[in-house]
């Protein structure tokens, strides 16, 4: 029996821009997902998926999570004509847009088979065949989401559009800070956003530059005041990104409702996380009575959400 997991992550800096070359920062959270492989007699393989779900969410994705199990598999050797797998999925990572649940079970999976068949991947490789899965549900991933999973922590991730390596630093918090996340209950499908928003700025190149223009700046004071622990600064700039993301047209009515709501009961800053047009949102909530306000509110609203931690 082999076993691997991934964590989920959120992203405080850059979903979207990220996919044309921009610096984004995400983190790794608590939560994460689980896999178990088994080899069996026989071909093909069985799936059990026992992960907690917003509704909806893993019917919504089956067909990508079949495209993108393939590809895990492709990419580390395992071959279905000759092999049966039975997976098993589990882990405490509620799955939602935008969470990374799609690239949590990738490395999860990858881990499992590397532990299954005496592979011993290092985590280079396990983020190289997470990738691979990612673009079962992504098309075209940034990576972003793979990397935070693999290597947990707060990472500082370009994506390199000439192929090569990417980068990615570690950024490392002097503690680590609470946050809340909530969910709209609203699947996306982040290859059909990622596509109309590059087709947005292929149609009007000049208003997207000029809204890159001014992410740049907030991911470049973003990162300064996450390693100064300037928190208030961090949340004014995660308020300016969310602002950036409703130009890009990823907000919608109830993630700004959302967004609202953390802010109104104290929050340092919230944004959308992840993909947009659903899914989830984040919210800066340092200490444990300031993120169970911003919690509780979320949750009075009739919002599922999450107490978590980023920089662990
Ligand atoms: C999804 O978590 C983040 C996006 O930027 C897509 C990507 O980076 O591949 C929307």
């Amino acid at each position: 029996m082999g076993k691997g997991s991934g964590f989920g992550k959120t992203i405080l800096f850059g979903e979207h821009f990220v996919v044309y070359g921009l610096p984004a920062m995400a983190s790794a959270i608590g939560d994460f997902t689980e896999a178990i492989v088994e080899i069996e007699e026989g071909k093909g393989y069985e799936l059990s998926d026992n992960r907690p779900e917003v509704p909806g969410y893993k019917k919504k994705k089956f067909d990508e999570q079949k495209i993108s199990i393939k590809n895990v598999l492709t990419f580390m050797g395992v071959d279905l004509d000759k092999e049966k797998l039975k997976i098993t999925l589990g882990g405490n990572l509620t799955c939602a847009s935008g969470v990374g649940a799609s690239a949590a079970s990738c490395v999860a999976l990858a881990r499992a088979i590397s532990d299954e068949f005496q592979m011993g991947w290092d985590d280079t490789r396990i983020n190289e065949s997470a990738y691979e899965g990612e673009k079962g549900y992504h098309g075209t991933p940034s990576g972003i989401d793979n990397t935070a999973s693999t290597f947990g922590g707060l990472v500082y991730f370009v994506k390199n559009l000439h192929g090569g390596p990417n980068t990615m630093e570690t950024i490392k918090l002097s503690k680590p800070v609470d946050m809340v996340i909530a969910s709209s209950g609203m699947t996306a499908n982040t290859s059909v956003v990622v596509a109309d928003v590059r087709e947005k700025k292929e149609e009007n190149p000049k208003w997207f530059e000029e809204i890159v223009k001014e992410y740049k700046s907030v991911v470049k004071d973003g990162r300064h005041a996450l390693e100064m622990m300037d928190l208030e600064k961090v949340g004014k700039l995660m308020n300016k990104n969310h602002e950036l993301l409703q130009k890009i047209t990823v907000s919608n009515e109830k993630l700004d409702k959302m967004v609202k709501i953390a802010t109104d009961a104290g929050a340092l800053g919230a944004k959308v996380t992840g993909t947009g047009r659903g899914g989830n949102i984040n919210a800066l909530t340092p200490g444990a009575d300031l993120q169970d306000k911003v919690y509780n509110a979320l949750k009075d609203a009739g919002f599922a959400a999450w107490k978590t931690k980023i920089g662990v």
